[in-house]
């Protein structure tokens, strides 16, 4: 892939979400990553949660079986969740946050704190030979002991400056997106591959895509409630113009 390409990755949680809320079989993730594969994305992000409130164990069989393109696995740092990765050996885990309690993935993930423990809960991941991506706030000590640890990747949580941007708080969105970049900058610097993520929507997207450092975008949520008024492929396509656009400026 060329070194200024911007990869983009259809988080399709939600679709699983709107299958739960009647029970059943429809709509199927699996159906919806399958369509966005052939509508162009790079990837296809899943989150399996400890109360499998959205993608279920079943989903990602399906969608390792199923897809010709590459999983990113979003996963608690839990052994119930290692052993179904190692189970599955997809193409890339990323260790997220997880709170019962929380409508979604509020935070980074605090590998500061927990160094020793994530080492070790990573390393079987990587000899199964996943890569290996760390969920983080645009936090110098977050990337330096994601780098400590041995990931591969640092993926950026991006949600304060997607709300900043939709409430309206310009200055608010300038210092974060400032944050982004200066972090993303670094962590490239030490060798990190740089991803971003959450919130991400057609009117925030591209100061997130200028930068040079990020090569993939994970965006789910929004793009799932655009597939609604315009098919999941003219979304996806629309996304990937505005990415395009920025990027080749
Ligand atoms: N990346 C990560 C690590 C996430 O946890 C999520 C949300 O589950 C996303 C990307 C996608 O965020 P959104 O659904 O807000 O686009």
């Amino acid at each position: 892939m060329a070194e200024n390409s911007l990869r983009l990755g259809l988080n399709i949680d939600h679709v699983a979400t709107v299958r739960n809320a009647r029970g059943g079989a429809y709509p199927d993730p699996v159906r919806a990553a399958k369509l966005a594969e052939d509508a162009g994305v790079d990837g296809i992000t899943a989150h399996l949660r400890e109360d499998r409130r959205h993608i279920m164990d079943a989903d990602i069989e399906g969608l390792m079986q199923a897809l010709t393109v590459p999983l990113n696995f979003e996963m608690a740092a839990t052994e119930e969740m290692q052993k179904i990765a190692l189970r599955h050996r997809p193409h890339a885990v990323c260790i997220v946050p997880e709170k019962r309690e929380e409508r979604t993935t509020e935070g980074g993930l605090d590998v500061a704190r927990e160094e020793n423990k994530l080492a070790h809960f990573i390393a079987p991941l990587r000899d199964a030979g996943c890569r290996i991506s760390i969920f983080v706030a645009a936090d110098q000590r977050q990337v330096e002991a994601a780098h400590r640890i041995g990931a591969d990747i640092v993926e950026l949580h991006v949600g304060a400056y997607c709300d900043a941007h939709a409430d309206g708080h310009n200055d608010l969105r300038d210092e974060e997106l400032e944050r982004l970049r200066e972090m993303s900058i670094y962590a490239h610097s030490l060798g990190l591959e740089v991803h971003a993520g959450h919130g991400l929507t057609y009117g925030c997207v591209k100061p997130i895509a200028a930068f040079p450092e990020v090569r993939e975008l994970n965006i789910g949520h929004f793009l799932i409630g655009e597939a609604i008024f315009l098919g999941l492929a003219p979304a996806v396509h629309e996304m990937r113009r505005l990415m395009d656009e920025v990027r080749n400026e």
